[in-house]
Protein backbone atom coordinates (compact mmCIF):
# COMPACT_ATOMS: atom_id res chain seq x y z
CA UNK A 1 0.00 0.00 0.00
CA UNK A 2 2.63 2.03 1.07
CA UNK A 3 4.73 1.52 -2.23
CA UNK A 4 1.48 2.62 -4.08
CA UNK A 5 1.15 5.95 -2.38
CA UNK A 6 4.67 6.90 -2.91
CA UNK A 7 4.30 5.92 -6.38
CA UNK A 8 1.68 8.53 -6.90
CA UNK A 9 3.34 11.05 -4.72
CA UNK A 10 4.83 12.41 -7.96
CA UNK A 11 1.54 12.73 -9.87
CA UNK A 12 0.12 14.39 -6.93
CA UNK A 13 2.52 17.29 -6.03
CA UNK A 14 2.54 17.88 -10.05
CA UNK A 15 -1.18 18.11 -9.53
CA UNK A 16 -1.14 19.86 -6.56
CA UNK A 17 1.79 22.50 -7.58
CA UNK A 18 -0.58 22.97 -10.61
CA UNK A 19 -3.35 26.26 -10.28
CA UNK A 20 -5.59 24.22 -12.97
CA UNK A 21 -6.73 21.62 -10.83
CA UNK A 22 -10.05 22.29 -11.40
CA UNK A 23 -9.88 22.25 -14.96
CA UNK A 24 -8.71 18.40 -14.60
CA UNK A 25 -10.55 15.97 -15.65
CA UNK A 26 -12.05 14.00 -12.68
CA UNK A 27 -12.50 10.78 -14.59
CA UNK A 28 -8.64 10.94 -14.58
CA UNK A 29 -7.59 10.19 -10.92
CA UNK A 30 -8.58 7.72 -8.97
CA UNK A 31 -10.41 8.12 -5.68
CA UNK A 32 -7.06 8.11 -4.22
CA UNK A 33 -5.92 10.37 -6.17
CA UNK A 34 -8.34 12.56 -5.32
CA UNK A 35 -7.60 11.98 -1.41
CA UNK A 36 -4.11 12.56 -1.94
CA UNK A 37 -5.49 16.39 -3.57
CA UNK A 38 -7.53 17.46 -0.74
CA UNK A 39 -4.42 15.81 1.62
CA UNK A 40 -1.96 17.69 -0.32
CA UNK A 41 -0.96 19.80 2.08
CA UNK A 42 0.08 17.21 4.30
CA UNK A 43 0.70 14.39 1.87
CA UNK A 44 3.55 13.37 4.62
CA UNK A 45 0.87 12.54 7.27
CA UNK A 46 0.45 9.34 8.13
CA UNK A 47 -3.45 10.19 8.71
CA UNK A 48 -3.53 10.10 4.82
CA UNK A 49 -2.74 6.02 5.04
CA UNK A 50 -5.55 5.46 7.11
CA UNK A 51 -8.25 7.77 4.57
CA UNK A 52 -7.20 4.80 2.25
CA UNK A 53 -8.03 2.27 4.06
CA UNK A 54 -10.39 -0.08 2.41
CA UNK A 55 -14.06 -0.40 3.55
CA UNK A 56 -14.31 -3.68 5.33
CA UNK A 57 -16.28 -6.43 3.13
CA UNK A 58 -19.77 -5.92 4.56
CA UNK A 59 -21.42 -8.23 6.51
CA UNK A 60 -24.69 -8.61 5.60
CA UNK A 61 -26.21 -7.36 8.74
CA UNK A 62 -29.91 -5.58 7.99
CA UNK A 63 -29.46 -3.17 10.19
CA UNK A 64 -26.05 -1.84 9.24
CA UNK A 65 -25.80 1.00 6.20
CA UNK A 66 -22.82 3.42 6.68
CA UNK A 67 -19.53 1.79 6.89
CA UNK A 68 -17.38 3.24 9.67
CA UNK A 69 -14.78 5.90 8.51
CA UNK A 70 -12.28 7.66 10.05
CA UNK A 71 -13.70 10.91 11.15
CA UNK A 72 -12.46 14.49 13.57
CA UNK A 73 -14.42 16.99 14.53
CA UNK A 74 -14.07 20.19 12.20
CA UNK A 75 -17.71 21.16 11.42
CA UNK A 76 -19.00 21.84 8.10
CA UNK A 77 -17.53 25.03 6.17
CA UNK A 78 -14.48 24.89 7.85
CA UNK A 79 -11.02 23.88 6.08
CA UNK A 80 -9.43 20.55 6.27
CA UNK A 81 -6.56 19.05 5.10
CA UNK A 82 -7.98 15.50 4.99
CA UNK A 83 -11.62 13.86 5.09
CA UNK A 84 -10.39 12.68 8.92
CA UNK A 85 -9.91 16.06 10.22
CA UNK A 86 -13.99 16.64 9.37
CA UNK A 87 -16.63 15.36 11.82
CA UNK A 88 -19.01 13.79 8.80
CA UNK A 89 -15.27 12.40 7.47
CA UNK A 90 -15.52 14.32 4.19
CA UNK A 91 -13.19 16.92 3.07
CA UNK A 92 -13.71 18.45 -0.39
CA UNK A 93 -11.17 20.32 -1.81
CA UNK A 94 -10.17 21.90 1.58
CA UNK A 95 -13.36 22.45 2.99
CA UNK A 96 -15.85 20.13 5.26
CA UNK A 97 -18.75 19.15 3.88
CA UNK A 98 -21.51 17.11 4.81
CA UNK A 99 -21.97 13.62 3.34
CA UNK A 100 -24.52 12.81 0.69
CA UNK A 101 -26.72 9.48 0.28
CA UNK A 102 -27.26 6.89 -2.24
CA UNK A 103 -27.58 8.31 -5.65
CA UNK A 104 -25.86 11.52 -5.57
CA UNK A 105 -23.11 12.40 -6.76
CA UNK A 106 -19.49 11.92 -5.42
CA UNK A 107 -15.63 11.86 -6.79
CA UNK A 108 -14.57 10.01 -3.90
CA UNK A 109 -15.52 7.07 -1.47
CA UNK A 110 -15.62 10.49 1.56
CA UNK A 111 -18.35 12.31 -0.19
CA UNK A 112 -20.47 9.13 0.75
CA UNK A 113 -23.16 8.16 3.68
CA UNK A 114 -22.13 5.00 1.86
CA UNK A 115 -18.33 5.49 1.69
CA UNK A 116 -18.83 4.36 -2.20
CA UNK A 117 -18.25 6.17 -4.60
CA UNK A 118 -18.68 4.27 -8.37
CA UNK A 119 -18.77 6.02 -11.83
CA UNK A 120 -19.39 9.40 -9.76
CA UNK A 121 -22.21 8.53 -8.13
CA UNK A 122 -22.61 7.38 -4.19
CA UNK A 123 -24.05 3.53 -4.76
CA UNK A 124 -24.06 1.58 -1.40
CA UNK A 125 -21.90 -1.16 0.07
CA UNK A 126 -22.14 -4.69 -1.46
CA UNK A 127 -24.85 -6.43 0.89
CA UNK A 128 -25.57 -3.02 2.75
CA UNK A 129 -28.29 -1.09 0.89
CA UNK A 130 -30.75 -0.63 3.42
CA UNK A 131 -34.69 0.32 2.28
CA UNK A 132 -35.16 2.87 -0.41
CA UNK A 133 -31.90 3.40 -0.58
CA UNK A 134 -30.48 3.65 -4.43
CA UNK A 135 -29.17 0.70 -6.13
CA UNK A 136 -28.88 -0.81 -9.62
CA UNK A 137 -28.00 -4.51 -8.54
CA UNK A 138 -29.36 -6.66 -5.86
CA UNK A 139 -26.07 -7.80 -4.55
CA UNK A 140 -25.77 -4.13 -3.18
CA UNK A 141 -29.15 -4.55 -1.06
CA UNK A 142 -29.14 -6.41 1.86
CA UNK A 143 -29.66 -10.09 2.59
CA UNK A 144 -33.54 -10.25 2.56
CA UNK A 145 -33.86 -7.11 0.06
CA UNK A 146 -33.26 -7.06 -3.87
CA UNK A 147 -32.72 -3.68 -6.10
CA UNK A 148 -36.85 -3.05 -7.20
CA UNK A 149 -36.50 -0.16 -9.60
CA UNK A 150 -33.94 1.36 -8.74
CA UNK A 151 -34.13 0.93 -4.60
CA UNK A 152 -33.39 -1.18 -2.27
CA UNK A 153 -36.51 -3.34 -0.79
CA UNK A 154 -37.49 -6.05 1.53
CA UNK A 155 -38.16 -9.12 -0.64
CA UNK A 156 -41.76 -10.58 -1.40
CA UNK A 157 -42.72 -14.04 0.75
CA UNK A 158 -44.41 -16.47 -1.01
CA UNK A 159 -47.95 -15.35 -2.78
CA UNK A 160 -47.18 -11.98 -2.82
CA UNK A 161 -46.51 -10.05 -6.14
CA UNK A 162 -43.27 -9.74 -8.24
CA UNK A 163 -41.37 -9.33 -11.46
CA UNK A 164 -38.28 -10.96 -11.09
CA UNK A 165 -36.77 -14.42 -9.19
CA UNK A 166 -34.71 -12.22 -7.02
CA UNK A 167 -37.79 -10.09 -5.55
CA UNK A 168 -39.24 -13.50 -3.78
CA UNK A 169 -37.77 -15.09 -0.08
CA UNK A 170 -38.11 -17.93 -2.33
CA UNK A 171 -36.41 -16.68 -5.21
CA UNK A 172 -39.30 -18.35 -7.70
CA UNK A 173 -41.27 -15.41 -9.23
CA UNK A 174 -43.89 -17.08 -11.72
CA UNK A 175 -46.64 -15.19 -13.45
CA UNK A 176 -45.76 -12.20 -11.07
CA UNK A 177 -46.42 -14.39 -7.88
CA UNK A 178 -43.42 -15.42 -5.74
CA UNK A 179 -44.44 -19.30 -5.60
CA UNK A 180 -42.56 -21.92 -3.38
CA UNK A 181 -40.72 -24.20 -5.61
CA UNK A 182 -42.20 -27.80 -6.24
CA UNK A 183 -45.70 -26.69 -4.23
CA UNK A 184 -48.47 -27.17 -6.73
CA UNK A 185 -50.24 -30.34 -7.18
CA UNK A 186 -51.01 -32.45 -10.47
CA UNK A 187 -54.11 -30.72 -11.76
CA UNK A 188 -52.59 -27.49 -10.19
CA UNK A 189 -52.10 -24.41 -12.59
CA UNK A 190 -47.95 -23.43 -13.57
CA UNK A 191 -46.00 -21.43 -15.76
CA UNK A 192 -43.09 -23.10 -14.82
CA UNK A 193 -41.67 -26.79 -14.12
CA UNK A 194 -40.16 -25.70 -11.17
CA UNK A 195 -43.91 -24.71 -9.57
CA UNK A 196 -45.15 -28.52 -9.68
CA UNK A 197 -44.42 -31.51 -7.27
CA UNK A 198 -41.82 -34.12 -7.72
CA UNK A 199 -42.20 -36.31 -10.83
CA UNK A 200 -44.09 -33.95 -12.46
CA UNK A 201 -44.19 -30.77 -15.19
CA UNK A 202 -46.15 -28.22 -16.09
CA UNK A 203 -47.61 -29.54 -19.27
CA UNK A 204 -50.08 -28.12 -21.65
CA UNK A 205 -52.80 -26.22 -20.65
CA UNK A 206 -50.47 -24.78 -17.61
CA UNK A 207 -51.48 -27.77 -15.65
CA UNK A 208 -48.93 -30.01 -13.93
CA UNK A 209 -49.19 -33.20 -14.44
CA UNK A 210 -46.76 -36.62 -13.82
CA UNK A 211 -43.87 -37.24 -15.73
CA UNK A 212 -43.79 -40.20 -18.58
CA UNK A 213 -41.69 -43.39 -17.98
CA UNK A 214 -39.23 -44.97 -20.71
CA UNK A 215 -41.69 -45.43 -24.00
CA UNK A 216 -44.70 -43.07 -22.58
CA UNK A 217 -45.81 -40.04 -24.67
CA UNK A 218 -44.05 -36.65 -24.45
CA UNK A 219 -43.99 -33.57 -26.34
CA UNK A 220 -41.24 -31.91 -24.19
CA UNK A 221 -38.19 -33.96 -22.36
CA UNK A 222 -39.36 -31.82 -19.48
CA UNK A 223 -42.24 -34.20 -19.16
CA UNK A 224 -40.20 -37.21 -19.16
CA UNK A 225 -38.93 -39.19 -16.06
CA UNK A 226 -34.93 -38.17 -15.05
CA UNK A 227 -32.86 -39.20 -17.20
CA UNK A 228 -34.90 -39.68 -20.03
CA UNK A 229 -35.48 -37.39 -23.59
CA UNK A 230 -38.23 -36.32 -25.55
CA UNK A 231 -37.71 -37.44 -29.37
CA UNK A 232 -40.29 -38.65 -31.38
CA UNK A 233 -43.09 -37.89 -29.16
CA UNK A 234 -41.86 -40.65 -26.68
CA UNK A 235 -39.42 -40.34 -23.98
CA UNK A 236 -36.18 -42.57 -24.32
CA UNK A 237 -33.26 -43.51 -22.89
C1 LIG B 1 -25.37 0.75 -12.97
O1 LIG B 1 -25.55 -0.15 -14.05
C2 LIG B 1 -24.99 0.27 -15.25
C3 LIG B 1 -25.35 -0.74 -16.32
O2 LIG B 1 -26.06 -1.81 -15.83
C4 LIG B 1 -23.49 0.37 -15.09
O3 LIG B 1 -22.90 0.80 -16.29
C5 LIG B 1 -23.18 1.35 -13.99
O4 LIG B 1 -21.79 1.36 -13.77
C6 LIG B 1 -23.88 0.97 -12.74
N1 LIG B 1 -23.65 2.02 -11.78
C7 LIG B 1 -23.29 1.78 -10.53
C8 LIG B 1 -23.07 3.00 -9.72
O5 LIG B 1 -23.16 0.66 -10.08
C1 LIG C 1 -19.16 -0.31 -4.53
O1 LIG C 1 -20.17 -0.42 -5.52
C2 LIG C 1 -19.78 -1.15 -6.66
C3 LIG C 1 -20.92 -1.07 -7.67
O2 LIG C 1 -22.06 -1.67 -7.16
C4 LIG C 1 -19.43 -2.56 -6.27
O3 LIG C 1 -18.98 -3.25 -7.41
C5 LIG C 1 -18.36 -2.55 -5.22
O4 LIG C 1 -18.13 -3.84 -4.77
C6 LIG C 1 -18.78 -1.67 -4.06
N1 LIG C 1 -17.72 -1.58 -3.11
C7 LIG C 1 -17.76 -2.24 -1.95
C8 LIG C 1 -16.61 -2.01 -1.06
O5 LIG C 1 -18.69 -2.96 -1.65
C1 LIG D 1 -51.52 -15.74 -13.92
O1 LIG D 1 -52.17 -14.97 -12.94
C2 LIG D 1 -53.46 -14.54 -13.33
C3 LIG D 1 -54.05 -13.69 -12.22
O2 LIG D 1 -53.10 -13.23 -11.36
C4 LIG D 1 -54.34 -15.71 -13.59
O3 LIG D 1 -55.60 -15.28 -14.05
C5 LIG D 1 -53.70 -16.58 -14.65
O4 LIG D 1 -54.48 -17.74 -14.83
C6 LIG D 1 -52.32 -16.96 -14.23
N1 LIG D 1 -51.69 -17.72 -15.30
C7 LIG D 1 -51.13 -18.89 -15.08
C8 LIG D 1 -50.54 -19.54 -16.28
O5 LIG D 1 -51.05 -19.40 -13.98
Amino acid sequence: MRVTLLALLPLAMVIASSSKVNALNMGDLTQEDMEILDARNHWFERDLYAERRSVPSGPTSTSVSVVPRPTGTSAPGTGCTKSADCGTGNCERGVCKPVVSTGAQCYKNANCASFNCTNGKCVPVKGQGVKGETCNASDQCTAGSFCEYSKCNVKVASGGVCYKDVGCTSGNCVNKTCIEPASVSRGGRCTKTLQCKTNSYCGTNNRCAAKANKGGACYKTEGCAAGLTCRKKKCRA
